[in-house]
């Protein structure tokens, strides 16, 4: 096809994924530049823009390391990231609602006995942490794989800490018997997202602050359960409402509480929606009980 122009060249790129082969990629893309080109047509684009958002990705691209996901936080900062989970993790009332995974999780965390010291040596302030994993029947759930990782008092994750060469603030721990866990650790506090880089520029031509409010992540693993990555965040931070990426959910919320001991304790329960599958009549995903 030769001559194209604004009204017909959308159509020729779309004919053009006509072979495809497979359905699923055909779909994405067709719908991918259907968007694209809607999109450059409704802010009728510049040349000398299209070659900025050209260099920007250029530079996000350049910006990621092994230790940092410059993608990930440009879409956690579009809110594409919450909108993926939002609609991938409709789950059944009462169980515990999902939120964005970060970019600072790490696979194959040391696996610790309850009770142990998380934290490892990150500063801030001691404290308890303490909890269940139950079914939504409110069945305790052993043996579940619960990651927890956490940014320290500075706001940095010990991923963030050149030369570190142990984990702090992260591990692995299983849940016993009655679902229950506990460990030590610190205060979460809020912190900044990177923003040195091509998304802190976006975030400061917008006027956007790059602060998340503090929280610690968990990922909960069990057999028959779906996977449940999530955060608890404390109350009263200032950032619920303006979270950099979207990420707070009202029940995710909890207390650090300062003891009469002077001790203080986070207790938090996780309740797991069960394992979805395919019906063998209908094709369609039906939730099981745990297997
Ligand atoms: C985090 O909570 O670790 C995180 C999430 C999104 C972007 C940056 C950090
Ligand atoms: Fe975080």
């Amino acid at each position: 096809m030769r001559n194209l122009n604004q009204d017909n060249i959308t159509q020729a790129v779309i004919a053009r994924l006509a072979g495809t082969p497979d359905p699923r990629l055909k779909q994405v893309l067709t719908s991918l530049v259907q968007h694209l080109h809607a999109f450059a047509r409704e802010v009728k684009l510049t040349e000398a823009e299209w070659a900025y958002g050209i260099d920007f990705l250029t530079r996000v691209g350049h910006t990621c390391t092994d230790q940092r996901q410059e993608f990930i936080l440009l879409s956690d900062t579009l809110g594409l990231s919450m909108l993926t989970v939002a609609f991938n993790n409709q789950k059944p009332a009462g169980c515990t609602e999902a939120t964005v995974f970060g970019p600072f999780h790490v696979e194959g965390a040391p696996e610790v006995p309850h009770g142990a010291d998380v934290a490892n040596g990150a500063p801030g302030q001691p404290c308890e942490v303490s909890g269940h994993v139950r079914g939504p029947g409110g069945e305790a759930v052993a043996g579940a794989v619960i990651d927890v990782w956490q940014a320290d008092a500075d706001g940095l994750y010990d991923v963030q800490r050149e030369g570190l060469d142990h984990a702090q603030g992260r591990a692995v721990l299983r849940s016993g018997a009655d679902g229950g866990f506990h460990f030590k650790t610190v205060v979460a506090e809020p912190y900044p997202i990177p923003d040195d880089g091509p998304v802190g520029e976006m975030l400061k031509a917008t006027k956007r602050h790059p602060w998340r409010p503090a929280h610690l992540h968990f990922r909960i693993q069990a057999p028959g359960y779906q996977t449940l990555v999530t955060h608890v965040f404390r109350n009263g931070d200032p950032y619920l409402d303006s979270d950099a990426v979207f990420g707070v959910r009202s029940s995710l919320l909890a207390d650090w509480v300062q003891q009469p001991d002077g001790r203080i304790t986070l207790d938090f329960d996780f309740v797991l929606a069960p394992a979805v599958t395919a019906s063998t009549t209908t094709g369609k995903p039906v939730a099981t009980q745990s297997a």
